[in-house]
């Protein structure tokens, strides 16, 4: 996976790269740009956004500066990028991100996320540049920055070797292995703490048991909503 981030903000990636599975996933020779917007804008001063027309509140990012960064980058016109490669713009109203998206995501060998600040992007770059919109849920976030990094974050774990065990990717929380449903309740030592007993059954190394009354447990969390 070669995922390219283009934001206003390049150096806020350099702790999400810290992370251990992002690491991990570097190590592997996956990779994780961020893609500094003003370092190749037409424009004097370093300026990447402008007011609205028609006026009203904030800043928009200019079509002009997306297409000349993305140019820069990979060498074609963003009308045909979008032809190669999953060209995402982080917005509060696109696609839902969830388990099914991260999974679809992480089959891609590339990945190109958008990044807004402000009230957002031009909305040219979103009609001719991008392949879709993905947000993180229906709320308003200063830009998209957060929002990638949690696309970036459910994406990498799920490629092969990053996480220490591949199995805790595969049956987890909304996985298909757990048919959408969320995960079930797990326990460590102590066996007892003020009293507070973990269940028998996982005590009893019998793993048909085991695997069953997780199964159950999986099943009546997707009942009702967590607690
Ligand atoms: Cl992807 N971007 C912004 N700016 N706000 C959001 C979001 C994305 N997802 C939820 N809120």
């Amino acid at each position: 996976m070669n995922a390219d981030v283009f934001t206003l903000f390049p150096q806020w990636f350099d702790w999400f790269m810290t992370q251990r599975h992002v690491e991990n996933a570097l190590a592997l020779g996956h990779t994780v740009e961020a893609v500094d917007l003003r370092a190749t804008t037409p424009l004097k001063w370093g300026q990447v956004d402008d007011t609205p027309f028609g006026g009203g509140a904030g800043m928009v990012l200019r079509v002009d500066v997306m297409e000349a960064a993305l140019r820069a980058r990979y060498g074609v016109d963003p009308v045909e990028l979008r032809e190669q490669r999953r060209v995402i713009a982080l917005t509060p109203t696109g696609r839902l991100l969830d388990d099914a998206l991260a999974t679809e995501l992480a089959r891609e060998e590339s990945l190109t996320l958008l990044c807004g600040r402000y009230e957002g992007f031009d909305e040219r770059i979103l009609e001719h540049f991008v392949t879709e919109q993905v947000s993180i849920g229906r709320y308003v976030l200063a830009g998209g920055e957060l929002a990638a990094m949690v696309v970036l974050d459910t994406v990498l774990r799920k490629l092969p070797g990053v996480l220490g065990d591949d199995a805790s990717a595969i049956e987890e929380s909304f996985s298909e292995a757990l048919g959408g449903a969320p995960e079930y309740p797990h326990y460590t030592r102590p066996a007892q703490w003020r009293g507070w007993a973990v269940p028998e059954v996982l005590l009893s190394g019998h793993h048909a048991r085991v695997d069953e009354w997780r199964r159950e447990q999986s099943r009546r969390r997707a009942e009702g909503p967590l607690p």
